[in-house]
């Protein structure tokens, strides 16, 4: 092989072998090598790949010619998906030239689609199971019976707002989704947005939320509407779920931790019963609840962290939880100020 070719070898980023006819690997670029081991080079390649599929698809090759492909998963270091490609080797020397694609990334994507609408369904199946039995008995053994029909009727109207809530939620994480590259472009202040934001939520609740906005918070760029979904989310849940002392505090940062560029830090704060520590990195899965009973007891759809997370993304800031149990939670929200050099 010239050395352009080695070259060209060695800087794919897919692991590509080539065996000789006896299915002694040959050659190895740095990503073959990182997956199956520096001493796969000189040894049959049973030594380095220990997978049936993948062994009985280079030895139809090599015994062949033409073209086989099967997809394998490598346990080691962590388990990873390949789909591999044995053809003849080039230039009709004998042997055989091997490329592995990772689809670890896409296979996961198709399982997290899976897991998704079966999760939807599952959400919608219950309250439409619960209106449908109330519309079977409201025609039959209710039909008469103007107290049942009231109860009833309250119960239908209270599983049919949970659906509409359902899909409204479905609607905005689809929406933010859809535009989570494209960075918002107006300044936004956000000092008035929060006190908007708060003054709202506190007029439907008997909870108090006590305001702390400090001086000289910067501007931010921002998309209103969405910022504004962000905050009522997490107030929302402290009011909900935390219910004890809710605070909504918001200063300027030099420095947002992990990001390094100045901003804008706003927190959301309860002193209410806290969240297990094996339950706060998974808050903004999508359908994920820490406590479900009470969640579904209390209207929740399990959307609205992850809507709160895209959304955040979608602003180049970050989201952290910090809680523990009994000792109230907090969520904070950095972004960065709207003179912050843009994105790469
Ligand atoms: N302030 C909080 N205190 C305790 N638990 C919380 C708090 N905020 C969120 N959680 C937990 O996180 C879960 C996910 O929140 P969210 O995505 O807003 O869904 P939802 O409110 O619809 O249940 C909630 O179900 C709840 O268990
Ligand atoms: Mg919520």
């Amino acid at each position: 092989m010239n050395n352009l070719a080695t070259d060209i070898l060695d800087s794919l980023p897919d692991p590509v072998l080539l065996l000789d006819a006896g299915r002694i690997v040959t050659r190895a670029n740095p990503a073959a090598r990182a997956v199956l081991g520096d001493l796969a080079i000189g040894r049959d390649l049973s030594h380095s790949l220990r997978h049936p599929d993948a062994l009985a698809a280079v030895d139809g090759v090599l015994s062949e010619g033409g073209y086989r492909g099967v997809e394998v998963a490598l346990p080691v270091p962590t388990e990873r998906a390949y789909d591999l490609q044995a053809v003849a080797a080039p230039g009709g020397e004998p042997g055989a030239l091997v490329i592995m694609r990772d689809v670890t990334a896409v296979r996961q994507n198709e399982r997290m689609r899976a897991d998704f609408v079966s999760n939807v369904s599952h959400e919608l199946r219950s309250p439409l199971a619960t209106l449908i039995g109330f519309i079977e008995t409201l025609r039959g053994p209710a039909a008469d019976d103007p107290d049942a029909r009231t109860r009833f009727l309250a119960i239908m109207d209270a599983e049919a707002a949970r659906m509409s809530r359902l899909v409204d939620d479905l609607l905005s994480l689809a929406r933010v989704e859809s535009r989570e590259h494209i960075q918002p472009e107006t300044a936004l202040e956000l000092g008035p947005l929060l006190k908007d934001v708060a003054e709202a939520l506190a007029a439907r609740s008997d909870v108090p939320v006590a305001l702390d906005i400090a001086d000289g918070l910067p501007a931010v760029l921002g998309d209103r509407d969405e910022l504004t979904q962000v905050f009522e989310n997490l107030l929302d849940n402290a009011i909900k779920y935390g219910g004890d002392d809710v605070r909504l505090e918001a200063a300027a940062v030099a420095r947002i931790p992990g990001i390094g560029l100045p901003g804008a830090c706003i927190a959301v704060a309860d002193a209410g019963p806290g969240i297990d520590g094996a339950d706060l990195p998974r808050l903004t899965e999508r359908f994920y609840r820490a406590d479900k009973a009470r969640s579904r007891s209390l209207g929740g759809t399990g959307l609205g962290l992850a809507i709160v997370k895209h959304i955040v993304n979608r602003h180049r800031g970050r989201l952290v939880a910090s809680s523990a149990l009994g000792q109230g939670s907090r969520f904070t929200v950095h972004l960065p100020s709207a003179d912050s050099p843009p994105a790469p």
